[in-house]
């Protein structure tokens, strides 16, 4: 199918909350030239503690939304949402728009370094789908996946607890965990880990690779515009950046995880 009327469309990103902003930092650095709108779902977040049932009837609403607005193709930024929505917005709307999620990418960077055991740490909505060990497994059986929910981590952050004792302590917490030994690397499954992945990389004395998502997002995101011929050509515009629930809160948290400064505008989409 051919999207190529399409490319003057925005990029639609979203997330349970403002986390996911992290990838859209990251596209706004990398695709200056692509206009994108982003949706955080801040009025159900967590999503890490969701039934996958309840996050894929919120995904599957914030997509609509994106179609709505004429997003020519969907980022699903978190990795919660990643886990229990991907496949049933293909079924919904895979004519509709490309869609991008952040599993996928990560996996097959993994596969491609031939190791023999991996970690990744996630929400436990994220853990208790099997994603990550399920889709690795079904690639390449001789690479172990151990699991583990740390959901401090998420509040801990946004809460701006990253490089001192309370943060030192959660992770030494978490990432000694005996199902974590002998792991030659570490996934960062969550939109909001990149924030502190200096102080896990120290805690594992720079021995194994701990890898996040947003490079191998960035470069599937490049070559499915470049497959498609959707790369923006026209107009630059302001990104937007919408939220289900407003709060002073949350606008002043989003300075954590984007480079420039975030205005929030409340839509419902209920
Ligand atoms: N965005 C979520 C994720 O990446 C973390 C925050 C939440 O639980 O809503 O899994």
């Amino acid at each position: 199918m051919s999207h190529s009327d399409l490319s003057q469309n925005p990029i639609g990103i979203f997330d349970s909350g403002i986390g996911g902003l992290t990838v859209a930092n990251a596209i706004h650095k990398q695709l200056p030239n692509e206009n994108f709108i982003y949706f955080g779902d801040t009025a159900h977040l967590p999503y890490g503690d969701k039934s996958a049932d309840a996050i894929r009837y919120y995904s599957i609403k914030i997509s609509k939304f994106l179609l709505d607005q004429g997003c020519k193709m969907i980022v699903i930024a978190c990795n919660s949402a990643s886990s229990a929505s991907y496949e049933i917005l293909l079924d919904f709307f895979k004519d509709k728009a490309l869609f991008v999620n952040v599993v996928d990418p990560l996996v097959d960077h993994v596969i491609s370094n031939k190791y023999n055991k991996v970690g990744v740490i996630a929400t436990k909505a994220t853990t208790n789908s099997n994603v990550y060990k399920s889709k690795i497994e079904s690639k390449d059986q001789s690479i172990a996946v151990a699991q583990l929910a740390t959901p401090l981590l998420v509040p801990m952050i946004e809460e701006g607890f990253h490089h001192d004792d309370i943060s030192h302590s959660i992770i030494g917490k978490y990432l000694s965990d005996p199902t974590l030994k002998n792991i030659q690397a570490l996934l960062l499954a969550c939109t909001h880990y990149p924030l502190i992945k200096n102080q896990i990389e120290a805690y594992f004395d720079h021995k194994i690779d701990v890898l996040d998502s947003t490079d191998v997002v960035l470069l599937k995101i490049k070559e499915l515009l470049d497959k498609h011929q959707l790369y923006n050509k026209g107009e630059v515009k302001d990104p937007v950046f919408y939220v289900s629930d407003y709060t002073k809160s949350f606008e002043e948290t989003t300075n954590v995880f984007y480079t420039q400064k975030v205005s929030l505008i409340e839509k419902s989409i209920w």
